[in-house]
């Protein structure tokens, strides 16, 4: 409501700006002097500042920017071309109660609450204008996209509808089918578990992440050896490297014939895994909802990714499990010195 309020009293400088492509693309300044395509966005830019301050550290790709992608993917996932679930629409939040209770995010939702409370936006909005921020700070992240004017949600979603790592193969691409998700968006999707790290697989070692950097697509294909906490875990399968977790369902993902290419593909092409990842998430933030406001230029731009993929330190080709059949491994070179020990985030 106030956002209405402000932009009625405030002068937009508009103008219309030729890109090289030939398309016209309309450009706003708002007050603040940032600028957008929309004057609606404008009053978007203060809220960023106030996520990146009270949620994020102060723009880190922390724990909290991690937890808000996977809350979006949790949002988002609620949801079934069949007709069920309202999709990207913030029940996560608003229907907390509920949907905690099946899915044990609630340490994400009680840190998210009162900077959800602080914006005034819809809790949809929120989520996913979270998630598109926090995802920014990480160096190497595509720019996500976000679309602005989400309503406030109708229901919870229905349980069952997040995948766990202990699910088939089969099973967890029927459920990303059911949500409208080809098995290459899904592996897309899964360019996420690179700034990923788990609490509660284990919960004797919490922060364990899932790679050590951005090289999630190469190192669950490094032959297992040990288990990074207190042995064995559901979902849990062996990881390669000390102190890092490897998933049961992002082995199992990298090893079936259906997706085994599409993981390999993503080793070594940013651009790729960037892309795929943005084009995936983009269409997952958008489940359920009716046409929303282009307000993706509020969204930092990331920082470059430091590159290129390399073995740690310690491996070579000789330890990948390769399930891809079709195409050469890419070569790739290692890291010097002996076997990297992965820190906790
Ligand atoms: C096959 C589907 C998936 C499974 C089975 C899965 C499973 C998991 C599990 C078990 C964790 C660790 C949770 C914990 O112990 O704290 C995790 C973390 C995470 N997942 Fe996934 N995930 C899937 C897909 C996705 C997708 C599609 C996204 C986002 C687009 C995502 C984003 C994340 C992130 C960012 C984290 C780290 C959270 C943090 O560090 O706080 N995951 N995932
Ligand atoms: C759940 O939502 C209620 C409001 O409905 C809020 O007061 C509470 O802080 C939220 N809790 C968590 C864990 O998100
Ligand atoms: C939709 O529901 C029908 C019947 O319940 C089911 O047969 C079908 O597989 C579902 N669609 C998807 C994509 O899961
Ligand atoms: C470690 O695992 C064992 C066996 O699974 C279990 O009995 C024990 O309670 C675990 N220790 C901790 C600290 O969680
Ligand atoms: C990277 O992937 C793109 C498709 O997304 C493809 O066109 C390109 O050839 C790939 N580059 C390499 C070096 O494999």
């Amino acid at each position: 409501m106030a956002f209405a309020r402000l932009s009625a009293v405030i002068a937009f400088a508009f103008a219309t700006v030729q890109v090289a492509k030939g398309s016209l693309i309309k450009r706003i300044t708002c007050p603040s002097g940032q600028v957008t395509a929309n004057k609606a966005c404008c009053a978007l830019f203060p809220i960023v500042d106030r996520i990146q301050k009270d949620l994020f550290d102060g723009g880190e790709c922390g724990e909290e920017a991690h937890s808000a992608l996977r809350l979006a993917f949790h949002d988002a996932i609620g949801f079934s071309i069949n007709g069920t679930g309202g999709g990207a629409d913030g029940s996560i939040l608003a229907f907390n109660k509920t949907e905690n209770a099946f899915r044990k995010i609630d340490d994400i939702t009680d840190r998210q609450f009162p900077v959800f409370l602080e914006t005034g936006l819809s809790a949809g909005d929120f989520v996913h204008l979270a998630a598109a921020v926090g995802t920014g700070n990480c160096p190497g992240a595509p720019r996500l996209r976000f679309f602005f004017g989400r309503p406030p949600p109708k229901a919870a979603a229905p349980d069952l509808t997040v995948p766990e790592p202990t699910d088939s193969v089969t099973a967890i691409l029927s459920r990303f089918a059911d949500a409208g998700f080809a098995p290459h968006e899904a592996v897309a999707l899964l360019s996420s578990h690179t700034i990923a790290a788990a609490d509660e697989v284990d919960p004797t070692i919490p922060g364990t992440p899932f790679d050590s950097d951005s090289q999630v697509f190469l190192e669950v294909l490094l032959k297992g050896k040990l288990f990074p906490g207190n042995g064995s875990q559901p979902g849990e399968v062996l990881s390669p490297l000390a102190g890092e977790m490897r998933l049961q369902s992002d082995f199992v993902i990298s090893q079936d014939s259906r997706t085994a290419c599409l993981w390999q593909n993503m080793i070594n092409n940013q651009t790729r895994m960037t892309r795929q990842f943005k084009r995936a998430m983009h269409k997952m933030q958008l489940l359920g909802q009716g046409t929303l406001t282009d307000c993706s230029d509020v969204i930092p731009v990331p920082k470059p990714f430091a590159g290129p993929i390399k073995y740690p330190a310690s491996f070579s080709q000789a330890d990948v499990q390769q399930a891809c059949v079709q195409s050469a491994f890419p070569s790739l070179a290692t890291v010097a010195g002996p076997a990297p020990t992965v820190a906790p985030v």
